[in-house]
């Protein structure tokens, strides 16, 4: 409720007893933020440039990033402190190929140490970037591993102990995508032109202007009123092609967003975090939670202009609308040219459709997500929570003990969603995933595979991927290990296999 309460008082006339009553209605109708008919799309949208990349004599795709501190106008003539990856906000989009060995020189050329996580990506552990990996500033980290995975919308961001929030915040992320033979090649694949990335973020832009640290409120963090996609305020998109792919990143700290198209047209949901949906998924929707990815290919008549908005998403309050399940944005304007170049149809299947069968599971654990703690315990560098044994699959069940919002994600696995509060899941949740959101009162069973890179020397993250939640302790530490293995980090004696 924004209504200054003078104001009201004025429009009631000092009422005593009409205050409270509309105080009330307005908390049970859930009035949050609108920004729908109000931003002015004035502003090409910034494309997040494709990285260079070498290939060397060991046929290692390298790139090379630095991390620093820059300057980004959000609003003319307003300069804010940002930070990016090769820039002064954001970062480039990396592009490997399925099978390819890469290579990233990540320098750090902050005043504090940082790291940089593949979010989503099947790889050895002393790769993932995660907190046993900073980077001190003045140092380079060379991390190289080879692509497992099919073709998918990965992203990266810092991944410090306590600071991902505003390492995140101040614009540290960037879109990493797999490519794979496999994939149709009707679905549209030139970036920038038909192939889109869309970074959404929200913020609070003070007089125009970012405030570093990311100003705590409310139970998950920060929601700011402002919504960035690929850094750029109020921005809009020039289609030149009868079908478009956007794949969409909710990279912001706790925001859900609930995207659609104003005038609420059907598109094809393709991909989820870890990949292609086996079948295009006609849909007029589609909710994301912080790291959360979507690919959708949309359809756009000669001339017209359409908004991408987010509406009310589905955060699991009830009627007391809070987390920013009753804010409602104008996020971005598509802007179809007066001719459009011809796309193919989408075929109708997309990939194959493996599905990992409950009874080859060897474990099962539940994780409950409560009070800044997983299973009563907040992340400890030194201790172990669990391990798992390499080439074996498992069932974890995710669920949330305080009534607030959370969600999960795992490193180093794309997992399916076997049920939801018991239930077979929405078909939105049919693909592979690296993240779910877990309103209050729900639970789910996820089965991953752990089929590689056994390390007795470094563990893998699972966490709340609330940033301000993970930041509190929302996290926990596992290990892959061959058969018989012992871990053996600092206090291996903590160590736990069930
Ligand atoms: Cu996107 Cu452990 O993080
Ligand atoms: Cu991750
Ligand atoms: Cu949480």
């Amino acid at each position: 409720m924004s209504i200054p309460r003078r104001t009201l008082l004025g429009i009631l006339g000092g009422s005593a007893i009409a205050l409270p009553v509309l105080g009330a209605a307005a908390s049970w109708a859930g009035r949050g933020t609108d920004t729908r008919g109000k931003v002015s799309f004035e502003r090409r949208i910034h494309a997040p440039p494709l990285a260079p990349s070498r290939v060397d004599a060991q046929g290692q795709r390298v790139f090379d990033l630095t991390i620093a501190a820059g300057r980004t106008e959000f609003t003319p003539g307003r300069p804010s402190t940002t930070w990016g990856v090769n820039g002064g906000h954001l970062g480039p989009t990396l592009r490997a190929a399925r099978g390819e060995k890469v290579r990233m020189n990540v320098s750090n050329a902050l005043d504090e140490a940082t790291s940089l996580h593949w979010h989503g990506m099947h790889l050895p552990p002393s790769m993932d970037g995660g907190p046993h990996q900073m980077i001190e500033p003045g140092t380079t980290w060379s991390p190289s591993w080879t692509v497992h995975q099919q073709a998918a919308t990965l992203w990266y961001h810092p991944h410090p102990h306590g600071r991902t929030a505003p390492h995140v915040y101040r614009g540290l992320a960037g879109m990493f995508l797999i490519d794979d033979d496999a994939a149709p090649p009707e679905l549209p694949h030139t970036y920038g032109v038909d192939d889109i990335p869309l970074i959404v973020q929200d913020r609070r832009l003070p007089g125009g202007v970012l405030d570093p640290d990311e100003p705590t409120a409310g139970t998950t963090g920060l929601l700011g009123d402002r919504i960035l996609v690929n850094g750029t305020l109020g921005p809009y998109l020039d289609i030149t092609t009868r079908r478009v792919r956007l794949r969409i990143l909710n990279g912001s700290n706790a925001r859900v967003f609930r995207f659609h198209f104003a005038d609420r047209r059907a598109f094809e949901l393709v991909a989820t975090d870890g990949g292609l949906l086996p079948a295009p998924r006609a849909t007029d929707q589609v909710q994301l939670a912080p790291g959360e990815r979507a690919e959708i290919v949309v359809t756009l008549t000669p001339g017209e202009r359409v908004v991408l908005c987010s509406t009310d998403p589905d955060t699991g309050a009830g009627f007391v609308q809070r987390d920013g399940g009753a804010d409602r944005f104008d996020v971005l304007q598509l802007r179809a040219a007066a001719t459009l170049a011809p796309s193919p149809r989408l075929p109708e299947r997309l990939a194959e459709a493996p599905r990992l069968p409950a009874h080859t599971a060897v474990d099962q654990r539940v994780f409950e997500l409560a009070e800044h703690t997983i299973n009563g315990r907040r992340m400890s560098a030194d201790r172990i929570d669990l391990t798992v044994r390499k080439d074996t699959t498992e069932i974890w069940e995710v669920r949330t003990g305080d009534g607030t919002l959370h969600s999960f994600h795992v490193h180093d696995v794309q997992f399916q969603v076997l049920t939801v509060n018991g239930s077979t899941p929405p078909a939105h949740l049919a693909g592979w995933k690296d993240t779910v959101l877990l309103p209050p009162g729900t639970s789910m069973r996820l089965i991953m595979r752990f089929a590689d890179y056994a390390d007795a020397n470094s563990p893998y993250m699972y966490h709340c991927h609330m940033l301000y939640h993970e930041d509190q302790g929302m996290m926990g530490q596992f290990m892959v290990l061959e058969p018989g293995q012992r871990p053996n980090p600092p206090s291996a004696h903590h160590a736990a296999h069930h």
